[in-house]
């Protein structure tokens, strides 16, 4: 089976591509071309004899001061504007060759193809790159489209449970902030970590559908697409030992709170019921994260909810559920009463975490 689409821009369109072993297929194009690659993938790259600037996945690597290091390596592979960058790894490749190819002698084209479950689904449409400085994620970035993105689901077939489970919660959100209509489809997929390539296939087809929305009308992240900014807070406080996707699905549950804590009521929507024990169904494939959460206290989580770029100086922005189901930014005034809902919030998803949960 194989998918293809447009997502459109204000420059053009790009297309995305969904179909097993297109891997194989571009690893034997020839070209002018260089590769910045995960080093998962190393032994690929070195048994077909390529070159590739291999980065380790982690968020030291896409930190501005590494840009040195990536931006040497272009220039020392000989690479032009006339080059064509491909990208073949998760979020974090991703992050560093879109930010990359955008500033490098003023732009080269780049190529994606997302490998993990999280970049399949989500992350590789929308031409964001997100980079870190000092302690602010993703403090710094750029929009540029790739020319073309290459979705090879037999990716998924080296993927953990837990990668899976990072995948997913970033599919669910993206489903559930489209409307209650794509996330009853998104669940009638039956997505779960056990899920195989073929299914999870269609799990990635649908959640991309959802996003294409999203960045469609709203291409420089101006107001739609703000709603899907979820969950950086428990992550960057952990010191990022909880994954981008599980700090996603814990910062949902932690959003779950804080509009119960403002007085809304959701017991009217059996999605948000299955939405919540389907992410909390996901975390649980992370075992670490209960013993991480126990180590972490609500103001540690406040320090890094305090810390993220959406605030305003007078206001925080949460993003919290309508009782009707949509999900809004709503503005919160940072005085004591607004401080203390947003601490209450992260103390019940802390509580439930470190000491409920089996
Ligand atoms: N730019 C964006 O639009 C955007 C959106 C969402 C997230 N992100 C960023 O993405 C990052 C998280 O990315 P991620 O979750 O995709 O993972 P990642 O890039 O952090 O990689 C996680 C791990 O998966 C491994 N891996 C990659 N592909 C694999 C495969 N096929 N099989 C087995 N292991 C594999 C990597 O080696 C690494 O150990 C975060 O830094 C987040 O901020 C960016």
């Amino acid at each position: 089976m194989s998918a293809s689409f447009k997502i459109a821009t204000s420059t053009g369109s790009y297309a995305v591509t969904v179909e097993r072993k297109l891997f194989d297929r571009v690893l034997i194009e020839s070209g002018d071309r260089v590769y910045i690659a995960d080093d998962f993938f190393a032994p690929i790259f070195t048994a077909r004899g390529i070159d590739a600037i291999m980065l380790t996945a982690n968020e030291h690597t896409k930190s501005l001061d590494r840009m040195t290091d990536v931006i040497c390596a272009l220039r020392e592979r000989g690479v032009t504007r006339k080059t064509r960058l491909i990208a073949v790894g998760g979020g974090v490749v991703q992050d560093v060759a879109a930010f990359a190819s955008a500033i490098y002698m003023r732009g080269i084209e780049w190529v994606y193809l997302p490998t993990t479950l999280l970049s399949m689904a989500d992350s590789c449409i929308g031409g964001k790159s997100s980079i870190n400085v000092g302690k602010y994620k993703n403090i710094v970035g750029t929009i540029v489209q790739p020319l073309e993105v290459l979705i090879d689901p037999d990716f998924a077939l080296t993927l953990s449970p837990e990668q899976k489970a990072e995948g997913l919660c970033e599919a669910a959100k993206i489903c559930l902030c489209k409307g209650l209509s794509a996330f009853s489809d998104y669940m009638a997929l039956n997505p779960n970590i056990n899920s195989d390539s073929v299914e999870l296939e269609r799990v990635i087809e649908h959640a991309l559908a959802q996003k294409a929305w999203f960045i469609e009308i709203d291409e420089f992240d101006r107001a739609e697409r703000l709603v899907l900014n979820f969950g950086h807070a428990i992550e960057a406080a952990s010191n990022f030992a909880i994954s981008h996707g599980i700090g996603v699905g814990l910062g949902m549950l932690a959003a779950q709170h804080l509009g119960e804590i403002l007085g809304r009521d959701y017991r009217k929507l059996p999605e948000i019921a299955q939405f919540r024990a389907h992410i909390e169904s996901l975390i649980s494939a992370a075992p670490h994260v209960r013993d991480v959460l126990s180590r972490l206290d609500t103001a540690a989580l406040m320090d890094a909810f305090v810390s993220d770029k959406k605030h305003s100086r007078t206001e925080y922005i949460a993003i919290v559920l309508t009782e009707a189901g949509s999900v809004e930014r709503l503005p919160i005034a940072r005085d004591e009463s607004g401080t203390r809902a947003i601490e209450n919030a992260f103390a019940a998803m802390l509580a439930h975490y470190a000491y409920a949960v089996a």
